[in-house]
């Protein structure tokens, strides 16, 4: 897709613009050095409008993750908050897909200093189901996902994502539509931009906090599943276990609640969306679309802010 087809009007640094004109020169340090932070955001349709899932969220994530990259922000969370939710108006969006970044600019030594600019963006677009079936296909990736010793895992720093590339282009090279990673220890951590659940016997189980990016998907399905009866158990979890496992799905803000079909040659779900899955993936849909009261609490509503 071309760039200016993705979004209408964006955010640049305090102003609204298209987003052909927004333009960054080439020698900037975050696009050599992967030193940019950002989040991936969803808007969905309720029945009081637009509204904003996890906003809050996803805006207190993304500054965690400025100031561990060294960021000052001359922007306050809700400021942002409100420019996103005016963007949304602007581009007169029933539902899309929110993409803030933090990035340095023009400098061209690794260590940012105090006079390094910082640039803030929003864009937004209609990005629709991020993946055509119900059900992808895994392989689990030979790089293991960068551990907490080598970069601070629990920020979205656009350098950590050069390792899902490469998982991802390993996976696709060898037939798969997706990658699974090992952690440090070899225990399943998560997917190239997505969190993993397993089931077995009415139990969800999905890795521990220690390995992973640890989303708001994962968090809004643990809930979900609790008040739906089924107990959710952290836990490390080999690969060994697999075929003990009768579904598995990846979450993630992007591709949602998504069946795992099977991983390296392990069949899951039976090959489509097994019934576990599909509850609590209709489950996640009520939630996002402001369907179930009991996750308003989730939601900005686009005309109340
Ligand atoms: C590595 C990684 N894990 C997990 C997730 C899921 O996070 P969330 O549910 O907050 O979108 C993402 C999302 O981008 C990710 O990049």
């Amino acid at each position: 897709m071309k760039a200016e087809t993705l979004s209408k009007k964006i955010w640049f640094d305090g102003k609204v613009m298209d987003l052909a004109d927004a333009r960054i020169p080439l020698l900037t340090h975050s696009l050599f050095y992967g030193s940019g932070v950002f989040e991936g955001i969803r808007c969905y349709f309720t029945p009081k409008g637009p509204a904003v899932f996890r906003l809050k969220d996803h805006i207190h994530h993304l500054f965690h993750s400025a100031k561990i990259m060294g960021m000052t922000i001359p922007y306050s969370e809700n400021d942002i908050m409100i420019a996103i939710i005016n963007l949304i108006k602007q581009n007169n969006y029933n539902e899309c897909y929110i993409r803030p970044i933090i990035f340095y600019g023009e400098k061209m030594d690794l260590l940012p200093t105090d006079d390094t600019p910082i640039h803030f963006a929003i864009a937004t677009w209609q990005w629709g189901k991020y993946l055509p079936r119900e059900t992808v296909t895994v392989k689990v990736s030979p790089y293991i996902r960068m551990s907490s010793n080598l970069s601070d895992m629990t920020a979205k720093i656009s350098g950590n994502y050069a390792n899902s590339i490469l998982a991802l282009l390993d996976a696709k090279r060898d037939g798969f539509e997706k990658a699974l990673f090992l952690d440090e220890n070899g225990y399943i951590a998560e997917g190239a931009g997505e969190n993993i659940f397993f089931v077995k016997d009415k139990v969800l189980y999905t890795p521990n906090e220690n390995a992973i990016l640890s989303g708001f998907t994962r968090a809004s399905i643990m809930r979900i599943a609790n008040d739906l009866g089924y107990e959710v158990i952290e836990k490390n979890i080999s690969i060994d276990e697999i075929p003990t496992f009768t579904e598995a799905f990846f979450t993630g803000t992007a591709s949602e609640v998504n069946a795992i079909s099977k991983i390296n040659e392990y069949i899951l779900n039976n090959k489509e969306e097994g019934p576990i899955v599909k509850e609590i993936k209709l489950a996640y849909q009520h939630a996002v679309h402001g369907e179930d009261e009991r996750y308003l609490s989730w939601l900005n509503y686009v005309a109340l802010s």
